[in-house]
């Protein structure tokens, strides 16, 4: 077995969630990756070209490794691709199985892994090459596969698929919690939205600040969002389209209230407009026009500790001085 961890060989255990359609992009990834953690790019909902170019101005922001995420169920293979022919050094597939990629990847020398939130699939992954497993907990933000909490799931993923490195994700924002399941045997942590409120990251800023505004138990899984990916739960912070659904006891598609109307758009760098209807998976990213209001706002329960946004770098030196702390 390709021992990932040793051979990615980042300062610390660190790495952002490669938060979809860009919202992890080249100056999140790349920031991470400079102050010693694994920048992960967000290709989730992405074109290969668009991929592409995200990969290319990365890599020119640093030279230290990179990963990316694309999420299978909303993947053309053209995202694969890119990350494939762009050159980066892990790629984190979501929701699905991985075996078809396997053989590609490891013949270029990037490392594949599974985000996974139960023993079967964890399982199913190692059984099929990866290199590592990404172990979610229901606490994530954005979409959860595990409908159990962290804790217990890493445990018992991490007896079942032993001596694979686990990496863990879902509701970690500070460095005592980053120290106590570095203790339970995971190598490494994946951080969304502790990273979503950084100044590089490319959410718009009411969302950002939204995030400072909540608690976890404004937060609620649902499978609401579901424009581009259907049937698939999610953890969100509570907005209005939210309420006004539950208002309405809760209709499945296509009764709900405003079902398919006009609620804003993206604009693209190279002109392009994504417009978007009511219940998009899609994100509010930097260049979205519109309410936050209506759009899917991913957030884990680790809102709880966020209280700032912070640049990278200083979040880097805040969580490795918790950790330290810690430590005594
Ligand atoms: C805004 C946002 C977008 C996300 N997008 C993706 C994605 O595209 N692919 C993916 O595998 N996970 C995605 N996730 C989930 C993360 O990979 C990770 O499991 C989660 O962020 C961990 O919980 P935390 O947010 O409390 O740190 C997203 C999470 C957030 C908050």
């Amino acid at each position: 077995m390709r021992d990932m961890i040793d051979r990615l060989n980042t300062k610390y255990p660190i790495w952002n969630a490669g938060m979809g359609a860009g919202i992890a992009g080249p100056k999140l990834a790349s920031a991470v990756s400079e102050a010693g953690g694994l920048g992960v790019l967000g290709c989730g909902a992405m074109q290969g070209a668009d991929v592409a170019a995200m990969i290319t101005e990365t890599k020119v922001l640093t030279k230290r490794p990179i990963g990316a995420n694309v999420i299978l169920p909303m993947s053309d293979g053209s995202d694969v691709a890119a990350c494939f022919d762009g050159g980066i050094d892990a790629l984190v597939l979501f929701w699905d199985d991985i075996q078809p990629f396997v053989k590609d990847a490891q013949s270029r020398g990037i490392f594949i892994l599974s985000q996974c939130g139960s023993p079967d699939d964890a399982v199913r992954a190692a059984d099929a090459g990866a290199d590592g497993i990404i172990i979610q907990g229901i606490e994530s933000g954005g979409h959860v596969s595990s409908s159990q909490e962290l804790v217990p799931n890493l445990e018992n993923i991490i007896s079942h698929v032993k001596p694979l490195p686990c990496i863990a994700a879902g509701g970690l924002s500070t460095g005592a919690q980053i120290k106590d399941i570095l203790s339970r045997g995971a190598k490494a942590v994946s951080l969304g939205t502790r990273f979503l409120a950084t100044h590089e990251a490319n959410a718009n800023d009411a969302y950002k600040n939204r995030l400072l505004a909540s608690k976890s138990e404004d937060t609620v899984v649902t499978k609401l969002f579901d424009g581009g990916w259907p049937n698939a739960p999610h953890r969100v912070i509570i907005n209005k389209d939210y309420t006004t659904w539950v208002a309405n006891d809760s209709p499945d598609a296509p009764n709900r209230p405003g079902e398919d109307e006009y609620i804003g758009c993206i604009a693209k760098t190279d002109g392009r407009e994504l417009k978007l209807s009511r219940y998009t998976t899609m994100p509010a990213v930097k260049d979205f026009t519109g309410s936050i209001e209506n759009l899917p706002l991913y957030a884990g329960t680790s809102v709880d500790n966020i209280h700032t946004i912070e640049s990278v770098e200083n979040l880097f030196k805040i969580l490795v001085t918790e950790i330290v702390k810690a430590d005594k």
